[in-house]
């Protein structure tokens, strides 16, 4: 799809019904998040989310979605620590259903994605801003803003393009710089706050739908979505159809638009 020019439309999943419908209203690939810890299970992070957690939602979209393409997050603590664990982590969540898994970080994580490549497991690497670290990172700010820091990414991204993954999520990062790691490797790029020029677009599906407003026991009020999230369900009747219009708003590139950019 990247080489022919069509944008591909990615959205996260957690479960057989919503697989199903996102199914056929044409959305490209599911991911099932580790967001799930958030919009699941009312955490204010992702970092109790357990394989456990993944392999069970990932068995559910699976069931729902028996023809689309299926990536799974690996949780924090699955694959940091050596690589031997991170492919036994990554097959229980290719046997659970996923075609892929996904793992944050960058040039202290190629040799693990070389790893898992070489024994057949399809990886998508995630840049920019990488929830698991939100404590190290100082809490959910935008990435790359620094030239210095920027260099850094790109160079993470050409790293993981030439270790061989399939795919590169990039997230809260200026457009400037998404547009320019896009042009610069092979490898397909997602993007989730990161511009209309990555070769695709993700989102939450509690976003999409308006219905995410926070942790467990904190004041709605208090909550402010990030810029790049749109709500495709406020101009339209049914769940069925704002998941159609968020696919179009994709291929058409009117997704994202220029105020959820940075
Ligand atoms: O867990 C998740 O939903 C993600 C997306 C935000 C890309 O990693």
């Amino acid at each position: 799809m990247a080489e022919r020019g069509e944008k591909i439309a990615m959205l996260t999943c957690y479960d057989a019904s919503f697989a199903k419908l996102m199914e056929h209203a044409g959305v490209d690939i599911l991911l099932v998040g580790d967001s799930l810890g958030m919009v699941l299970q009312g955490a204010e992070n992702t970092l109790n989310v357990s394989m456990h957690h993944m392999t069970y939602h990932t068995k559910n979209v699976a069931a729902g979605a028996p023809n689309t393409l299926i990536i799974a997050d690996m949780p924090v603590g699955s694959y940091e620590h050596d690589n031997e664990a991170a492919y036994k982590n990554a097959l229980w969540l290719i046997k659970s259903g996923a075609h892929m898994v996904k793992f944050e970080g960058g040039g202290e994580r190629v040799n693990t994605a070389r790893y898992l490549i070489e024994r057949g497991v399809p990886i998508c690497a995630h840049l920019g801003f990488t929830p698991q670290s939100v404590n190290q990172l100082g809490g959910y700010k935008i990435q790359g803003k620094t030239s210095e820091s920027a260099q850094k990414i790109l160079q993470d991204a050409i790293a993981m393009s030439e270790a061989g993954v399939s795919l590169i999520v990039l997230e809260m990062v200026p457009a400037k710089l998404a547009k320019q790691i896009t042009e610069s490797i092979k490898t397909p790029t997602i993007g989730i706050g990161a511009g209309v020029d990555c070769s695709g677009q993700v989102l939450v599906l509690q976003d999409l739908l308006g219905i995410y407003n926070g942790p467990a026991g904190k004041a709605p009020s208090d909550f402010k979505s990030p810029r790049f999230v749109r709500n495709f369900l406020k101009d339209t009747h049914s769940i069925q159809s704002a998941v159609a219009c968020y696919v179009r708003a994709v291929k058409e590139k009117t997704f994202p638009a220029v105020e959820h950019c940075y």
